[in-house]
């Protein structure tokens, strides 16, 4: 907040100053009430494709289109003042080249307003990432456990473990020496997230990963308790909003069958008012 009270946006070189100091404190967004309570408490926001699983049901990310992501990255913009939107590209949207790359996130960013995208990848989406920045669209990587990829890993495995540490490694050093601003790292084991926190440049940004990273991230529906389908144990609950809104529901159907909802307050008295058609409003 500045003196005016007025929130000053966050940029990405705010965010790209932010190594190794206080942590970075960033959560999912996919809808505008939801970026309204988490914006006075997060540095980054990410519009993330987690959307696909949490809010429409589909089995993994692999389903989620461009027009999903510049939808609810609409929505989030109009509930942000003062953290830095990034959204996340979806499966197919970037990976064939880095000109596909840069005409899907050109898109993104000006019909959304985002700051920034995402893109899930090492080595392999380093030119691209070079490529985008080069042309002003800042990048977030994302390494280890990318969700797009989990036909490849087979599962949701923690990766990077034993000698496959190396590979993370190189991809997150990949991606921090292509010009990402800031780089999630993902279900990977705690030494190898710091050791990789140590040695690039930018922000590293934990989510199952070690408190060691200069900022954490969490889908905001998991620690808040109100999407049940997954239970990684990175996440923190710390409420149970999909319990509470149950046993509210709940209580309304009760209500509703023995008729004592709505009651006298819910509903209005037949006072004569200003007449239309012959009959009182
Ligand atoms: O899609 C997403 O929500 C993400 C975060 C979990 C990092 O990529």
């Amino acid at each position: 907040m500045s003196a005016t009270g007025v929130s000053k946006a966050l940029t990405v070189p705010d965010i790209a100053a932010r190594k190794a100091k206080t942590p970075l404190v960033c959560l999912t967004a996919y809808t505008t009430p939801v970026a309204r309570l988490v914006d006075g408490h997060c540095d980054v926001v990410l519009v993330g494709d987690s959307v696909g699983m949490v809010l429409h049901g589909m089995p993994s990310t692999l389903g989620v289109t461009l027009e999903m992501m510049i939808l609810h990255g609409k929505a989030v913009r109009r509930g942000l003042q003062s953290a830095l939107m990034v959204v996340d590209m979806p499966f197919g949207s970037y990976e064939e080249s880095p000109a596909q790359a840069f005409r899907n996130a050109a898109l993104v960013m000006s019909e959304t307003g985002a700051a920034a995208v995402k893109l899930e990848g090492g080595e392999s989406v380093a030119e691209t990432i070079r490529f985008l920045t080069a042309r002003g669209i800042p990048v977030m990587g994302h390494v280890g456990l990318t969700p797009q990829a989990v036909n490849a890993f087979g599962g949701y495995r923690t990766q990077g473990q034993g000698e496959d540490a190396e590979r993370i490694l190189r991809d997150a050093t990949a991606v921090a020496e292509a010009g990402a601003f800031a780089v999630v790292l993902e279900k990977i084991p705690e030494a190898l997230a710091r050791l990789i926190t140590e040695q690039v440049a930018i922000p590293t940004i934990g989510i199952g990963a070690s408190p060691a990273c200069d900022g954490q991230i969490l889908v905001v529906d998991d620690m808040v308790g109100l999407f049940g389908t997954f239970r990684p144990r990175f996440v923190k609950r710390y409420a149970e909003l999909g319990s509470d809104a149950e046993a509210a529901i709940a209580a309304y159907a009760k209500d509703v069958r023995e008729r004592r909802f709505p009651a006298l307050e819910h509903v209005f008295s037949h006072e004569p008012g200003p007449v239309s058609g012959g009959e009182a409003l």
